[in-house]
């Protein structure tokens, strides 16, 4: 085969394959942006998408601008260009209450005499903001926003990075120009996220999620736009070249069918009836849905109908809003209070003046942390703007400065918990305080004892997370050494728990009493100490005493240990600068937790008690294989897979097979656990 054969028939076996990836990820995007029913895991599309950019690489001139590949990638720019909408785009006319919707229809029967009932369209009134969305030939070409309504802003590069708005639609019945028009909106949980990560990094954060929406569509860089959790919902249409149906359902429906997302809520009601059913049904749904509305949507369904019932110059005459209450309410603050989480974060709360918001009575707010505190200025005795959405925690949003008393007071971080009254502390450079009565406080108790026994701290077995919930809420158990207080008889008091059980729980907590330093350490939950840090650690301590004395953050910075900077030294020393903590631990020691030779890990290599014996382990063990190994290899021990003369050791559990034998037949001793233990004790 010559050469150059051989390039062409690569060259169209590429081509035919990227057309072919290109329409299979097009089906996925419909699959899980249009049906919400995904036929293939995200990293079988992830696949997809991964071949297709492989092979555009090696073959660019096989590129097109509506490939998914091609997303992201313009330049930014420094101002957008205006788009003329060929249709304009007019706003909606509200209804405030049942009588305004009542009016409404009066009006529409009034004009429709002979229909009915009158059938309407009802949908979610999305909080975003609205776009056109031009498609040449089943291809994106345009997007622009509302603007004033007969001229918006060509946004397009950004557009293109939302991944529901399809860059090329799918079938082939589509009109040649079609304008979709709909909602880019941003999900309760995507605000979320998106306001966190601002938290973090110390910046501004957006009020509410139509806000967030429109500041991140509204980006001249694209590559901004496209790290914003923004989605597309189409609810309407301007110019199109032949209208593929006579109802408002129906086309929407046809548009859905081309892979243009549409609401999932979308259905056709009879009168006014089928509207106010409607409208109570998503009103008590409205708190469960992903994402913010403020109302409902209704439209005259006939198209024909729209046309003969026409607009103003503000809105048609056949839509209406339907308004939910406002999600957003001023009121004052009154006081401050903190909390404690359960992971010991300090957390500021506005104490409210009561206030309706979204028909629920309102009396805290959160503010974050401090740092937020500061960013907005808020004060006590300040009018502020509140928010409530979804089973998102109320949080004040701003302050009207314009109203501030004269006599408003800033607000302080106190300096002890005010659950435990531990200190309170707050590392350089972050912006949550947390309380350091870690093993002690009431507010972190059942998330302190969880990860106490969780497998890879002390690991105690058939201790899950219902359980401690239950000794925690019985009051059995008040700190991690109240555990190994239990007796078998208290246990089989509780919920699903035999005498079995019990008495399984019993021996595990037994077990869990033969541990390590490092272990012990990480157990302990002191925050910023993770496995990593809790082994630095435990070499460089000779044990807790040597720990509790290095009580100042700059003792722990001293002693060089590896990961552990200023904040988290100030995390460990405020820690054990608490007497409750010292005591906690204390308490436990005296429980008869232990690990081998007090200061073993923290002797050189060549002095650790097991150093220079090689261990082979087989069989089934009271803990995971690798474990034991690693345990093993802490006291200086060498763990290999096979059995040969350079074993000393072979460490075997039950049901120990052709390892046990070799060993034997080559004369290598074998140890149990006991064993192991014993020969720990006399090294
Ligand atoms: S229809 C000619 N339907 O609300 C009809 N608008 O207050 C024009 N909106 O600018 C709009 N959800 O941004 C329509 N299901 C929905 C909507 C919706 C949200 C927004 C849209 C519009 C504004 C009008």
């Amino acid at each position: 085969m010559g050469e150059g054969r051989g390039a062409l028939s690569d060259h169209d076996a590429a081509r035919e394959r990227a057309g072919h990836l290109r329409a299979l990820i097009r089906h996925h995007n419909y699959r899980y942006y249009v049906l919400d029913d995904p036929e293939i895991p995200d990293a079988e599309y992830d696949r997809l998408v991964a071949e297709l950019r492989v092979l555009e690489a090696r073959h660019p001139e096989l590129v097109t601008p509506d490939s998914p590949t091609q997303r992201v990638g313009a330049a930014p720019v420094a101002a957008f260009s205006q788009v003329r909408h060929r249709v304009p785009m007019i706003s909606l006319d509200n209804a405030m209450s049942d009588h305004d919707l009542a009016e409404f229809h009066r009006r529409i029967v009034a004009a429709l005499p002979n229909r009915d009932p009158i059938v309407y369209t009802g949908e979610p009134k999305l909080d975003g903001l609205a776009v056109s969305v031009r498609y040449e030939a089943g291809v994106l070409v345009q997007a622009a926003t509302r603007g004033d309504g007969s001229t918006g802003e060509d946004v397009t590069s950004n557009a293109r990075t939302i991944h529901s708005v399809p860059l090329h639609l799918i079938g082939d019945d589509w009109p040649a120009v079609l304008e979709v028009r709909g909602e880019v909106y941003m999900t309760q949980r995507g605000f979320e996220h998106l306001n966190e990560a601002a938290r973090h990094r110390g910046e501004r954060t957006f009020a509410n999620p139509r806000n967030a929406a429109a500041g991140s569509l509204r980006q001249l860089d694209p590559r901004v736009t496209a790290a914003r959790p923004l989605r597309f919902c189409c609810y309407g249409w301007g110019e199109i070249s032949t209208a593929p149906g006579d109802s408002q359902y129906r086309m929407l429906r046809r548009l859905a069918g081309w892979g243009i997302p549409i609401s999932k809520e979308l259905r056709r009601v009879n009168g006014l009836a089928g509207c106010r059913d409607y409208f109570e049904e998503l009103g008590r749904r409205r708190d469960s849905l992903e994402y913010d509305i403020d109302g409902v949507v209704f439209k005259v369904d006939q198209i024909a109908d729209q046309a003969s019932l026409g607009a103003t110059s503000h809105h048609p005459r056949w839509a209406i809003a339907r308004k939910f209450p406002a999600q957003e309410e001023l009121t004052v603050v009154e006081s401050v209070g903190f909390q404690v989480g359960r992971t010991g974060a300090v957390t500021p709360v506005a104490r409210l003046k009561p206030v309706q918001v979204g028909g629920v009575t309102v009396a805290n707010a959160t503010l974050h942390n401090m740092d937020e505190v500061k960013r907005k200025d808020v004060r006590i005795g300040d009018t502020v703007s509140i928010r409530r959405a979804g089973d998102v925690i109320p949080e004040v949003v701003g302050v009207l400065l314009e109203r501030r008393p004269p006599d408003a007071r800033p607000v302080e971080l106190p300096s002890h918990c005010p659950v435990c009254g531990s200190d309170v502390i707050r590392p350089p450079g972050e912006a949550v305080a947390r309380c350091t009565g870690g093993l002690y406080c009431p507010a972190q108790r059942k998330q302190a004892i969880r990860h106490f026994a969780s497998r890879r701290a002390m690991d105690i077995e058939g201790l899950g997370d219902k359980l401690v919930e239950q000794l925690v809420d019985l009051g059995l158990v008040r700190e991690p050494a109240d555990l190994y207080r239990l007796t078998a008889e208290q246990l089989a008091g509780l919920e699903r728990m035999g005498e079995k059980s019990a008495a399984n729980l019993i021996a595990a907590l037994e077990r869990s009493k033969s541990t390590t330093f490092a272990r012990f350490i990480y157990a302990l939950g002191i925050r910023g100490v993770g496995e990593t840090t809790a082994r630095a650690l435990a070499e460089e301590f000779a044990g807790i005493p040597d720990l509790e004395q290095a009580r100042e953050p700059e003792r722990f910075q001293e002693r060089g240990v590896e990961g552990v900077g200023p904040v988290i030294a100030a995390q460990i020393a405020g820690f054990f600068a608490q007497a409750h903590n010292r005591e906690a631990i204390g308490r436990l020691l005296g429980a008869g937790i232990q690990w081998p030779g007090p200061s073993a890990p923290t002797l050189a290599r060549e002095d650790r008690p097991l150093a220079g014996k090689t261990f082979v382990i087989t069989g089934i063990l009271s803990r995971p294989r690798e474990e034991i190994a690693t345990w093993l290899q802490e006291l200086g021990a060498r763990v290999t897979s096979g059995i040969s003369k350079k074993t000393d050791y072979l460490l075997a559990g039950e049901a120990a097979g052709s390892k046990l034998e070799k060993a034997q037949s080559l004369g290598i001793p074998t140890l149990d656990e006991k064993g192991l233990r014993t020969l720990l004790d006399r090294p």
